[in-house]
């Protein structure tokens, strides 16, 4: 054979071997059914650039090592203690002052398959069983806890904590499948996120690799048990929160990389608007005593996904090679995993970005708490909190 045949067959074999995955190598080879749609993206020059040049996040204090597991939430009781947090294993965890407590969990079939493991990443096959709180909230005049259990569905545990109460699996007679956030206002009113109805959340990063719309806002009204859809048809909506006069709440729609406003009183009452187009891929939101808001960013929006999220006939090629899961959410947030943490004004003002570029301290951030001038980070992928001094 000469050398350009050579060359030629080799050039065959391997464009076979992509074109076919032989060895089921690529990210989406355990999903036969799997679309790629066209993210609904600003213009490139609206997605914000404002950056932290001194990368402050990195000044953050790391708390509890090794003793939270993927700590996703942090929440405080109307008493002030806390703070309260869901890890990987599926409890929701109290922090008294002096140690961790079990507080609260929500599968009543937990055994030891949910014992402790090496990393968060570890619990992922049995967190169907264990349970996964995301999202907490306490009804600050009940103490009552309100827990988003991605796999099992809305639940609420009192204040002395245990078995938490499902709620509700399903809305409109489609299943909770991936419970992400939620928040409560004055009335019994619980507003939360469905992320998607087709991928769970251990595979969350398919669901982004899809952007597909099945998700969800909805809310549920906890003394008529009322559920209504408030908007479907969105791609991977996440973090939710209310606004301080309650006339309006926020959330995060995560592919778009955007926050909503969403109307709740007033003569704009069910209807949403755009409130700000964010720097990367959200998680939750958290209001501070101004009513500001706080929105905890995976990573930023690398030129890669917003190249990709317009393009879905390449995404879908790109991700049927032979390329493991991990490397394309490696190129996906671009390159590396790093903090970045946003707060914007409630008008929808970006006021304040913190980041920690390099990932050498905070990483993926979940949630942001702002309390007492601090920030408490929670992140699905540390097995710790940070936490960052405002000072
Ligand atoms: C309970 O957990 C076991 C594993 O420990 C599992 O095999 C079983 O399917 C679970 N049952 C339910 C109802 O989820």
């Amino acid at each position: 054979m000469t050398p350009m045949g050579f060359l030629g067959l080799l050039f065959l074999l391997l464009a076979l071997y992509c074109g076919i995955d032989p060895f089921k190598k690529s990210a989406i080879s355990d999903f036969p059914v799997f679309e790629t749609h066209k993210v609904d993206l600003p213009p490139w020059e609206l997605v914000p650039m404002a950056s932290d040049k001194d990368n402050l996040l990195q000044k953050s204090e790391i708390k509890f090592l090794n003793q939270v597991q993927g700590p996703e939430s942090m929440a405080f009781d109307p008493l002030g203690r806390g703070p309260y947090t869901g890890v990987a294993d599926g409890r929701v965890l109290f922090w008294d002052g002096q140690n961790w407590n079990d507080f609260a969990f929500t599968s009543s079939n937990r055994s030891e398959i949910c014992n402790p493991k090496p990393s968060p990443l570890s619990y992922l096959p049995n967190e169907h069983i264990c349970g996964r709180p995301l999202g907490l909230r306490f009804d600050k005049k009940t103490g009552d806890l309100y827990i988003a259990d991605a796999y099992l569905g809305l639940f609420k545990v009192g204040p002395e904590g245990g078995l938490a109460t499902s709620l509700l699996t399903e809305v409109d007679g489609v299943p909770l499948r991936f419970t992400n956030d939620l928040d409560i206002d004055d009335e019994g009113n619980i507003y939360f996120t469905d992320s998607s109805n087709k991928f769970q959340r251990r595979n969350f990063m398919q669901l982004v690799f899809s952007s597909e719309k099945s998700g969800r806002l909805l809310r549920y009204n906890l003394h008529t048990k009322e559920t209504s859809v408030l908007q479907r048809n969105l791609q991977f909506p996440n973090g939710v929160s209310l606004s301080k006069d309650g006339s309006f709440l926020v959330f995060c729609e995560g592919c778009p990389g955007r926050l909503i406003k969403y109307w709740l009183k007033g003569e704009k009452a069910g209807s949403s608007e755009i409130f700000a187009i964010l720097p990367g891929f959200p998680d939750n939101i958290r209001t501070n005593k101004e009513g500001e808001f706080w929105v905890a960013l995976h990573c930023r929006r690398s030129t890669y996904a917003y190249i990709m999220g317009l393009h879905p006939k390449l995404r879908k090629f790109v991700l049927q090679l032979p390329i493991p899961a991990y490397i394309q959410y490696m190129l996906q947030i671009g390159g590396k995993p790093h903090g970045i943490v946003a707060k914007y004004s409630p008008e929808g003002k970006l006021l304040q970005v913190l980041e920690d570029s390099e990932g050498k301290v905070v990483k993926a951030v979940s949630e942001v708490e702002e309390r007492d001038g601090k920030l408490w980070l929670g992140s699905v992928l540390m097995p710790f909190v940070a936490v960052y001094n405002l000072g």
